[in-house]
């Protein structure tokens, strides 16, 4: 016997960052700021992400490139990671994400990585908190309301059928 299971999710898109309210493009804005500072000698894909913390800090990530393609690491898992380490308790509650090519800010918005996705949905599950996505091209913004959208079926702790301290 067949089963056929649906799983459907739907997101919001606006067209300019001025239709966003004050907190998100503030961070928005971070992230384009945080862009410039990427280390992508070799894609030439400068990627900014700015986290909002639940206390209000941002906290901005790049992606930091390496002559060992694979050694690189993406904007989104390096601001992660800075939160992580220098704000330990104070849970990511909004992540933005913005890319830059030598001919400026992209047109559409850029989606994390498949690496990203899975490393998002750790945080998510290891805060019991969702994580908003904002996905900031030029023409078109899109506003994602958890990470865990971005990855159906995914691999997480309840699939080792174990807990994890
Ligand atoms: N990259 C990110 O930093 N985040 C993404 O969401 C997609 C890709 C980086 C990795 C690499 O340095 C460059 O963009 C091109 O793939």
């Amino acid at each position: 016997m067949i089963r056929t299971n649906y799983i459907t999710f739907s997101y919001n898109e606006v067209d300019d960052i001025e239709e966003l309210n004050s907190a998100d493009r503030e961070l928005l804005l971070s992230a384009r700021v945080a862009a410039k500072n990427a280390y992508a000698p070799y894609s030439k894909f400068k990627v900014g992400a700015a986290l909002r913390l639940e206390s209000g800090v941002i906290v901005t990530g790049v992606n930091i490139e390496n002559a060992a393609f694979p050694s690189g690491i993406c904007a989104e898992r390096s601001a992660l990671a800075a939160a992580s380490s220098a704000h330990p308790g104070d849970i990511p509650v909004v992540l933005a994400i913005t890319a830059f090519t030598d001919h400026g800010l992209c047109d559409d918005a850029v989606s994390p990585c498949g690496n990203c996705r899975q490393v998002i949905n750790e945080e998510e599950s290891r805060n019991g908190r969702n994580i908003r996505i904002i996905l900031g091209g030029k023409n078109k913004i899109s506003l994602i309301e958890k990470g865990g959208d971005l990855l159906p079926l995914g691999f997480n702790k309840d699939s080792l059928q174990i807990n994890p301290r």
